[in-house]
């Protein structure tokens, strides 16, 4: 029985093989980067058969109805004839409007967009150089308030993106974006009901987005934003943080550094678990790296929150 068909060819795949791994291994050229079911860069749709529903997690219903699937986490069980998609993340081109830093390994970049890039905050986007090179972020901005879409990009010693943007890219420069991806966003969240945001490092981008569009969506429930760095120099949003909680009664900022010795010190997941009580009642949204995300998400489930109402996204390293 063939299980893999790759528009008309049949593809050999392993027992307990994924289709992604099954596709390299084919010599096919599919686009990935997470390989953890995150990124949905290899998104791919089954025109005959049904994939496994783990494959179709995180995807919109509509995606699902579709037969899109992700790749790199789809384990077939069935025959599936598939073929490649790039409709679901069509690209389009952007110009870069403004660069600066909002920290010593934090670059801010504004990109201006045309009337076909629309998308929530909190979604991500992947950013593509002139030579073809992707990487994805988060979008911190809010279409309806900001007319450029805003990324916090962490720059990495080494890393090939980081070197591009802090190195070769100047205002005016045009790149390509392919998305927005993701659910990550305000939806499905009472407006009444406790919003818990935490992020660490450049999770904050989502977070932001997310938390004004839930303002500018009247949230009227208490709202807490927990960010989290290892230095203090890390809360790259310190200050207008600190300036929006005192004016907005019911959202608190909660920053902590690792290796500050005063009252913002400490670990950020310790002081989510220590502060947030209500958690039957809460909706989470968690962004930042996969040790901190992971924990978290096990952690607030075994004290009683509902899986449900915690979304996240793990800012994985491109593979
Ligand atoms: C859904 C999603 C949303 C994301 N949103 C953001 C965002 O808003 N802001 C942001 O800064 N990043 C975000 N990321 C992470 C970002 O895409 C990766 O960090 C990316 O690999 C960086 O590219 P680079 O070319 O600079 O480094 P690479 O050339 O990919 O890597 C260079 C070196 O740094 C290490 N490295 C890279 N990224 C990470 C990481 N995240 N954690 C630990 N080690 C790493 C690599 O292992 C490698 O050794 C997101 C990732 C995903 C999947
Ligand atoms: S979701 Fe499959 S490569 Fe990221």
């Amino acid at each position: 029985m063939t299980l893999l068909t790759y528009r008309s060819a049949a593809i050999d795949i392993e027992p307990g093989e994924d289709v992604l791994s099954a596709l390299l291994r084919a010599e096919i050229d599919a686009p990935h980067s997470c390989r953890a079911g995150v990124c949905q860069t290899c998104l791919h749709r089954a025109v005959e058969g049904a994939p496994p529903a783990a494959a179709q997690e995180g995807l919109t219903e509509a995606q699902k109805a579709q037969g899109y699937f992700l790749a790199c986490v789809c384990v077939p069980k069935t025959p599936l004839t598939v073929i490649p998609t790039d409709e679901a993340a069509a690209r389009s081109e952007v110009i870069v409007r403004a660069i600066d830093r909002l920290s010593g390994d934090v670059a801010r970049l504004y990109l201006e967009h045309g009337p076909d890039f629309s998308y929530r905050p909190g979604q991500f986007l992947e950013l593509i150089t002139p030579e073809g090179l992707g990487r994805h972020y988060s979008i911190a901005s809010v279409p309806e308030e900001d007319p450029h879409v805003e990324l916090h990009i962490r720059l990495h010693r080494g890393g090939r993106m980081s070197g591009f943007v802090s190195e070769q890219l100047s205002p005016g420069d045009r790149l390509h974006v392919a998305g927005p991806l993701g659910t990550c966003f305000y939806e499905g969240v009472d407006p009444g009901q406790p919003l818990t945001l935490v992020g660490a490092g450049t999770g904050l981008a989502p977070l932001m987005g997310i938390l004004r569009d839930a303002l500018r969506r009247g949230h009227h429930g208490p709202i807490r934003l927990y960010h989290g760095a290892r230095e203090r120099a890390g809360l790259y949003l310190h200050d207008p943080l600190e300036a929006l909680a005192a004016k907005r009664e019911n959202f608190t900022y909660v920053p902590r550094a690792l290796s500050d010795p005063g009252p913002e010190g400490g670990d950020v997941a310790a002081a989510v678990l220590e502060q947030e009580l209500a958690l039957k009642e809460t909706a989470f949204f968690l962004c930042g790296g996969e040790r901190l995300v992971g924990r978290l998400k096990r952690d607030l489930f075994m004290k009683g929150a509902s899986l449900k109402q915690i979304r996240s996204d793990v800012f994985l390293a491109a593979n």
